[in-house]
């Protein structure tokens, strides 16, 4: 579904990505993990057009996306819920759900999606005039991967959903993150807590400054000793 072939990522001078290659089937959920800085904002705002590779290739579904601006991206099947959620704080519930189909025509659809997303998240629904800047953190988590999801993507992309939320919070949102991807839905999964993302991807890569340097099958990654004391707390 996707493929991305050795692309390299600047800030400036700053060489943030350097020849990194991923790939994506349909249906699965990959997970990305690395330190703080090692990279993994910058691969998925490269991925969804709001930051152009100097070099390499982006393919979704077969067609060219690399440098591509991230409104056509999102056109193409690829939504992204961005690190600290960023939902329209002076807006409703259903007015941020609202833009996240901005550029869908088809009404009967749209109503369609705005059923899932208020299945999949009955807090949103219960709060749907409410301002979404009085929602908590967990309830925002929710409506900016609702508002993804209204552009119905095909590849979700989510950074660190579960960040500054509590256990519980962040149980609930993993198990919405598998029930999404059982309705079809293609998954890229960024988070600090490496267990958990484990414990649901099919695959994973792990990406050190810049450079990914393992990858396989979750359950391969789980049993490496070496990714064991980096990023699983040793245990
Ligand atoms: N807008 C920016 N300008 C300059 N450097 C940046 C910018 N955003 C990120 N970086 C740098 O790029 C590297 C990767 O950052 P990032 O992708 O955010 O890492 P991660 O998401 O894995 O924590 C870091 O060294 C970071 O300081
Ligand atoms: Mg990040």
């Amino acid at each position: 579904m996707l493929k991305i072939n050795d692309i390299n990522v600047y800030y400036g001078v700053i060489h943030a990505l350097k020849g990194v290659s991923l790939e994506i089937n349909q249906g699965e959920i990959v997970t990305l993990i690395g330190a703080n800085g090692a990279g993994k904002s910058t691969l998925l705002k490269t991925i969804s057009g709001l930051l152009k590779p100097k070099t390499g290739e982006i393919l979704f579904e077969n067609e060219h996306v690399a440098g591509k601006v991230a409104q056509s991206i999102v056109k193409r099947g690829i939504s992204h819920v961005p690190e600290g959620r960023r939902v329209f704080a002076n807006m409703s519930v259903e007015e941020n759900l609202e833009l996240g189909a901005y550029l869908r025509k088809d009404k009967k659809g749209i109503k369609e999606d705005f059923e899932k997303v208020y299945q999949l998240f009955p807090r949103l629904l219960e709060r749907k005039k409410q301002l979404s800047g009085t929602l908590s953190g967990g309830e925002q988590q929710m409506l900016a991967m609702g508002r993804a999801l209204m552009a119905r993507p095909r590849l979700l992309i989510l950074d660190e959903p579960s960040m500054g939320l509590a256990p519980l919070l962040v149980k609930t949102i993993f198990r919405i993150i598998e029930e999404i991807n059982q309705s079809g839905t293609t998954i890229l999964l960024v988070e600090q807590n490496a267990n958990m993302a484990l414990s649901i991807a099919d695959r994973a890569y792990v990406i050190e400054t810049g450079k990914i340097v393992a990858s396989g099958t979750s359950a391969e990654l789980s049993q490496s000793d070496q990714i064991r004391n980096a990023y699983l707390g040793g245990h």
